[in-house]
């Protein structure tokens, strides 16, 4: 692909970006500031499911901000959410109204499944802006620091204002978002990654998402986050996060994996408990979710086996697994877990990849 700008003053750049999950969550933003997180969380990178965006930067002729297609076709539903990014990030980036940005993106596994699509879509539209940034600055070696930030914090930074789970899928290390005293440089504005490499137990964990239900979520997760303002146990969760943050990261170094299940499951349950103790309270886990996670504690029980799970703002279970034991996860997979999914349906990931230049 033709990177530099041509003779016709048009970009063209391209990249792939994975979803991620969340160990320790982000729920609930702090006051003030554009999408700012109250607590830091902490993410593996799902490198198989992913977003690819092409973007091409043409002059611009008329008022249009952008064109957006999704694998090819006009796709106007995705449009509104667009549309406020880039304006948004408009005076981050004053080059944007120079251009039509003509936007296709396509994600490798089903819309609608309830997989943090908006992560990887925004994620790797970001990578694409941050790219064109640079090309920009005239520097096709993506070295140029933009506001103090190297070319992947950028991408972070502004695809948090896109999505803030997204600012977490740049990194092929554990990516921290939000300050912390347990990693140097965390920030708020954007994702760091961690700055070790994780324990060997720790280090080739895997991911299946198993599909409980696969419709709209009856309450979004920009609605869940509001939801926190004047939330009874706010503060409290807040504090439990940033303990769990210290704890998660100290268990990646040590290799401490039981302390890690602890932290991991438990998160996803403070999670959800937030949602049930908000006014409105709601429930997103569904008898299946509930199913599924006890099933993986008796199976655990049995076997001893590295093994736990974690929840989204949904009623599907992140079934997590050291990669050593793949055969003996999968067989419980599709012998004991798979009635409970939604027409048999479940995802498979491997963690820990960056994004790739398309
Ligand atoms: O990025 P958002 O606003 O969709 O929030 C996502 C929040 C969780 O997925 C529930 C947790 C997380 O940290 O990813």
């Amino acid at each position: 692909m033709e990177k530099s700008i041509n003779n016709s003053g048009s970009i063209r750049v391209g990249y792939q970006c994975p979803s991620n999950i969340a160990l320790v969550k982000y729920w609930g933003k702090k006051e003030g500031g554009v999408q700012l997180p109250a607590n830091p969380s902490i993410s593996w990178s799902l490198g198989d499911l992913y977003a690819s965006t092409i973007v091409q930067a043409l002059p611009r002729e008329n008022d249009q901000a952008f064109v957006f297609t999704l694998a090819g076709e006009s796709k106007p539903s995705f449009e509104p959410k667009i549309a406020s990014f880039l304006t948004k990030i408009a005076s981050d980036c004053p080059w944007l109204v120079d251009f039509t940005l003509h936007i296709d993106s396509q994600n490798n596994f089903p819309h609608g499944t309830g997989i943090a699509s908006s992560a990887a879509g925004f994620g790797a539209l970001s990578l694409c802006l941050a790219h064109i940034e640079q090309l920009l600055l005239g520097d096709s070696s993506l070295q140029s620091e933009v506001g103090g930030m190297n070319f992947w914090q950028r991408s972070s930074y502004l695809s948090r204002i896109g999505s803030g789970s997204a600012c977490r899928s740049m990194f092929a290390k554990p990516a921290v978002w939000g300050q912390t005293p347990a990693v140097t440089g965390s920030s708020d504005l954007f994702a760091v990654e961690l700055d070790f490499e994780t324990h060997p137990s720790l280090s080739n964990w895997k991911d299946v998402v198993l599909i409980v239900d696969d419709g709209e979520k009856s309450v979004s997760s920009t609605a869940g986050h509001a939801l926190l303002t004047n939330h009874p146990y706010a503060e409290a969760r807040f504090g439990q996060a940033q303990k769990n943050l210290e704890g998660i990261v100290l268990s990646m170094k040590n290799g401490d994996v039981k302390s890690f299940i602890e932290i991991v499951e438990s998160e996803a349950l403070q999670l959800h408990s937030m949602m049930m103790t908000s006014i409105p309270y709601y429930v997103l886990m569904r008898p299946n979710t509930l199913a599924i996670i006890e099933q993986i504690w008796s199976f655990r029980e049995q076997t001893g086996l590295s093994i736990c799970f974690t929840l989204d703002a949904g009623a599907n279970v992140h079934f997590l697994y050291d990669g050593k034991i793949e055969e003996t996860v999968m067989n419980f997979v599709n012998n004991t877990l798979l009635q409970y999914c939604k027409n048999g349906q479940y995802l498979c990931s491997n963690t820990g990849k960056r994004p790739v230049e398309l």
